[in-house]
């Protein structure tokens, strides 16, 4: 018997992506193992059934339809309790499962003894770069963050000469300078604007420089473990705090991306900073999710100050679902390759680096330990 993919229709709020593209269908599917697609499950992403067929999946109506007998349940965000309570055990779900964000989903999956992959968890070496949805997703973000921060401001981005005058190009300013940030410059560079950008870690300042833009150097170089950043001193933040207050005053469109793993967004740009801003300068705050870089910034909302507009955008990579889901399916099917150990078996050996890493929950345990401990402590 071949082993069966499910892919349902994504439930959550403002999700537009769909976790496989008819294009990786039909490559899975001569691989050997079956598919079945929920009806409409892509159409918001612009993939209709038809196209599914059309690859060899199969539309199923009902959740019951799709899910019995499927050993794998490709999601693109956490299944939800209902789901969770129609999968058999040892039914694998993969899926961005953003742990520490979501407990009680977590314990229903050890409950129900499902077999859980969080694909955020896969550690960032280059034999998993193509499963790395983090950076497939961040490239994203931070394209529709700059177009967001063009479509709000008042000005041009590009400089322009015309009859009508000579426009100055307007000044862009990304802080943080990972996946997101660097395609954030990228866009802007394209549209014209001059860009300056800062991270902590100072391996980020030749990425930056070699897409054109201006490093803002500080006497910091806080790169801690695994090439992320760790977090500052309250000196380090002092410091910190000045020169970005100064190159947010002087900035039209100002982009947040700074992140530290399993930590609450770090603080870049106060209550008073904003105070500096120009009337008509936007700020797009990309960390919104994980508490924010601006202190003002709201999630999933506008917050308009003394004419400055701050905007707090939640999962903007749904908010291009057509490449994002065809990004977020090829990682899948890298990632299905660990996990296929043949047409119609799957590996019950997960001592893989990668698959050791992602596993979230089996046999009845939560098997990634920050995640373990986070629902003890809140038992
Ligand atoms: N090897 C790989 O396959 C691979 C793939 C993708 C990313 N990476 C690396 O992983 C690292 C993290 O990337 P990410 O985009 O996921 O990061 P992230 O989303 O965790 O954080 C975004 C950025 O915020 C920066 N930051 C944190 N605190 C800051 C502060 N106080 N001020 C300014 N900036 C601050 C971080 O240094 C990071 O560049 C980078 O080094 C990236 O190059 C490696």
């Amino acid at each position: 018997m071949p082993i069966t993919l499910a892919v349902p229709r994504e439930l959550a709020a403002n999700e537009r992506r769909v976790a496989l593209v008819p294009e990786i269908v039909g490559r899975l599917i001569k691989s050997g193992v079956e598919v079945r697609i929920q009806t409409n499950a892509g159409v918001e992403a612009f993939y209709p059934d038809s196209q599914y067929l059309a690859a060899g999946g199969r539309i199923v109506g009902t959740p019951r339809e799709l899910f019995d007998g499927a050993q794998v349940v490709l999601k693109v965000q956490t299944p939800t309790a209902e789901e969770i309570a129609q999968l058999a055990p040892g039914t694998i779900v993969i899926g961005i499962m953003n742990a520490g964000r979501n407990l009680p989903i977590v314990a229903k999956m050890r409950d129900g003894k499902i077999t859980s992959f969080a694909l955020e968890l896969i550690p960032r070496i280059s034999r998993a770069q193509s499963m790395d949805v983090l950076s497939s997703q961040a490239t994203a973000a931070g394209y529709v963050a700059t177009l967001m921060g063009a479509d709000h401001s008042p000005k041009f981005l590009p400089m322009l000469t015309t009859a009508a005058g000579t426009i100055r190009p307007s000044s862009v300013l990304i802080l943080g300078a990972g996946v997101a940030g660097l395609m954030a410059i990228a866009t802007a560079k394209r549209l014209g604007a001059e860009v300056k950008a800062y991270d902590v870690r100072r391996a980020a300042g030749d990425q930056v420089r070699s897409l054109g833009a201006k490093f803002l150097e500080l006497e910091i170089n806080a790169e801690g473990a695994g090439g992320y950043a760790r977090e500052l001193t309250p000196e380090e933040k002092a410091k910190e705090q000045e020169m970005v207050s100064a190159a947010v005053a002087q900035a039209d469109v100002v982009i947040t991306t700074a992140n530290i793993p399993g930590r609450k967004a770090p603080r870049l740009v106060t209550k008073e900073t904003v105070g500096r801003m120009r009337p008509g300068a936007v700020l797009v705050d990309l960390a919104a999710e994980s508490g924010g870089n601006c202190e003002l910034t709201r999630p999933g909302e506008t917050v308009v100050q003394d004419g400055v507009t701050i905007l707090g955008p939640l999962n903007l990579p749904s908010a291009i679902p057509f490449h994002t889901s065809q990004m977020y399916a090829k990682n899948l099917q890298s990632f299905l390759g660990l996990l296929l150990a043949g047409p119609g078996a799957l590996t019950t050996d997960f001592s893989d680096e990668i698959l050791a890493a992602s596993l979230l929950t089996s046999q009845g345990e939560v098997r990634h330990g920050p995640t373990r401990e986070l629902l003890g402590s809140s038992a």
